[in-house]
């Protein structure tokens, strides 16, 4: 069977192919049509669907659009109400219904030879679910849908035992997690369903002195749902415009935010573990990328393991629509491979894209060794491997790598990707050397997705990586699933005695993530970047850039 999904309707358009079970393909549309996000959240782009995301899936394996058995589509519109029954009063609402209703046919039209009729609308947050529960490696488990909205709800709680859904909570709009903390990236002068990160940034700089009188206006029910009052932000701190300075206020409102989400989530889990017991909770939902969350709900409920979706955003819905009819269909489903779903190159094809910008390349004995050597010499390297990243995150196969020993490497980091200075960047470190330097959060964390302290004596030795308040969002790299990354950074460790990298992800400011070897080319010729490494090749530039 070979079943594709789309999400479209509201954020990151992405598509993804399920072949007989088996996750083979899975992309942002971003990473294409180079638009971050691939479309802004708006009602009339809800029409816009993940046309060339779509189109390279099916290449991928080799199929046309008739021999697909069917078509997932994130999004139900049979099960949206009016503005007026959702509580939101969303105008834009009657359009996002209406498109969604004409999908089949633009798809069709999209993908020609598509038989519309192919195409099954399947409930978000059983899309969000599934991309969670059906793609974990535990074929049990807890899962928790936590999102901004779907049709008419904004959060999911339920188990799958042998694949199959049972669900056991869901609250209805207009009370909405998700929403209210991009009501608060909206206040704090960012870009709403898109900044939400920097918020939780924010917050590790701030101190929770506003948690009383939200705790009123934001609390769980005792039923596995929760209630979002309207908040008033300008009680508490003024406004802000792109761009305007923050204050002490803004930092506390966003530390009270984001510290009375964590207490509601683990109240959440609390309730979904009691329901069923399980070892494992999945997550998605674009709340489930607030990695300081997920690491208090996995330090403070009884569940032994928490499993997050790395595309735990809208765009993994289209891996979570796919997959759910597939099961529908008769299919047994295999949990996906990782997250390097989207496009490689081999050899041939990288040396050819080198040629035809006519720039001096050499090919080293070994790759890893020559990134190393630069890095160790406090240098700047894109580092372009294998298959491109499903999600928001850098894992390994585009990114950007420095020496994590050198304060200054944060800001020259920021700088090159032209971000505000308080964001941090993250390390990729080793896993077998990660438990000695990383405490807290769990290990294996091969995703980004829990926040972990950093040890005490370790603070000074990698300060690019340690964030203010003493945590670090690693990575821990597998030899047997990234061989290549592990060599690289073992290959640091023995110039510098540091098992760590600085990690983030391969692209400039406001720019998706690279993905192809031209993005990587336009990124390495507009960056000071000293070095580019892609698949066995090194580009070098001529003159090395200023070291801090
Ligand atoms: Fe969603």
């Amino acid at each position: 069977m070979k079943v594709l999904g789309i999400n479209a309707i509201y954020h990151d358009p992405a598509a993804a192919l399920v072949v007989d079970g088996r996750v083979v393909a899975a992309a942002e549309e971003e990473r294409f049509s180079r638009r971050k996000h691939g479309k802004r959240p708006l009602p009339w782009s809800a029409w816009e669907l993940p046309e060339l995301s779509a189109a390279w899936c099916l290449r991928e394996v080799g199929i046309r659009p008739e021999e697909l058995d069917a078509v997932a589509y994130s999004f139900d519109p049979a099960l949206m109400g009016t503005p007026e029954d959702s509580g939101l009063f969303d105008d834009g609402d009657t359009m996002r219904k209406r498109y969604a209703e004409m999908a089949p046919d633009f798809l069709a039209h999209a993908l020609p030879g598509l038989d519309p009729a192919k195409v099954r609308f399947v409930k978000h947050h059983v899309a969000h679910a599934a991309s969670a529960g059906k793609a974990a490696p535990q074929r049990d488990n807890a899962v928790l849908v936590l999102d901004g909205r779907g049709e008419a709800h904004s959060h999911l709680a339920g188990r799958y035992v042998d694949g199959q859904l049972e669900v056991l909570a869901g609250q209805a709009l207009p009370h909405s997690l998700g929403l209210l903390y991009e009501e608060l990236t909206d206040h704090l002068g960012f870009l709403r369903s898109s900044d939400e990160f920097k918020v939780m940034a924010m917050a590790s700089y701030g101190k929770p002195r506003f948690l009383g009188e939200l705790s009123e206006l934001i609390r769980p029910t005792g039923d596995g749902g929760f209630v979002t009052e309207r908040i008033d932000f300008t009680e508490f701190a003024p406004r802000l415009g792109k761009g305007d300075d923050w204050t002490e206020a803004h930092a506390d409102l966003a530390a009270s935010v984001q510290t009375r989400l964590e207490e509601v989530l683990v109240d959440l889990a609390r309730w979904v573990y009691e329901q069923t017991g399980e070892k494992t909770l999945t997550m998605a939902g674009g709340v489930a990328l607030n990695c300081v969350a997920n690491t208090r709900i996995l330090a403070e409920t009884p569940f032994e393991e928490v499993w997050v979706q790395p595309a735990a955003g809208d765009a993994g819905t289209a891996l979570g629509s796919a997959l759910h009819v597939a099961h529908e269909l008769g299919e047994r489903t295999e949990p996906m491979p990782g997250a390097a779903l989207g496009r490689g190159w081999g050899d041939d094809e990288i040396e050819r894209w080198l040629q035809t910008a006519a720039i001096d390349y050499e090919r080293p004995d070994d790759v890893a060794e020559a990134v190393a050597e630069v890095l160790a010499d406090n240098g700047i390297v894109a580092w372009f491997q294998g298959r491109s990243e499903y999600g928001p995150r850098a894992l390994g196969h585009r990114s950007l790598l420095a020496h994590p020993g050198f304060e200054a490497n944060l800001e020259r980091m920021n700088d090159v990707k032209g971000r505000e200075q308080f964001r941090p960047v993250a390390p990729m470190v080793l896993l077998e050397r990660a438990p000695e330097i990383f405490g807290r959060g769990p290990i294996p964390s091969p995703y980004m997705l829990f926040v972990h302290d950093v040890a005490e004596e370790w603070r000074d030795r990698i300060p690019t990586v340690t964030h203010v308040d003493g945590t670090a969002r690693i990575q821990t790299i597998d030899p047997r699933t990234e061989p290549l990354v592990h060599r690289m950074i073992a290959a640091f460790e023995r110039r510098t005695g540091l098992p760590v990298v600085v990690n983030t992800s391969l692209n400039t400011a406001g720019r998706p993530m690279v993905d192809d070897p031209r993005d990587a080319l336009e990124c390495f010729g507009s960056a000071p970047v000293d070095l580019l490494a892609i698949g066995p090749f090194v580009v070098r530039r001529p003159r090395p850039t200023p070291r801090p």
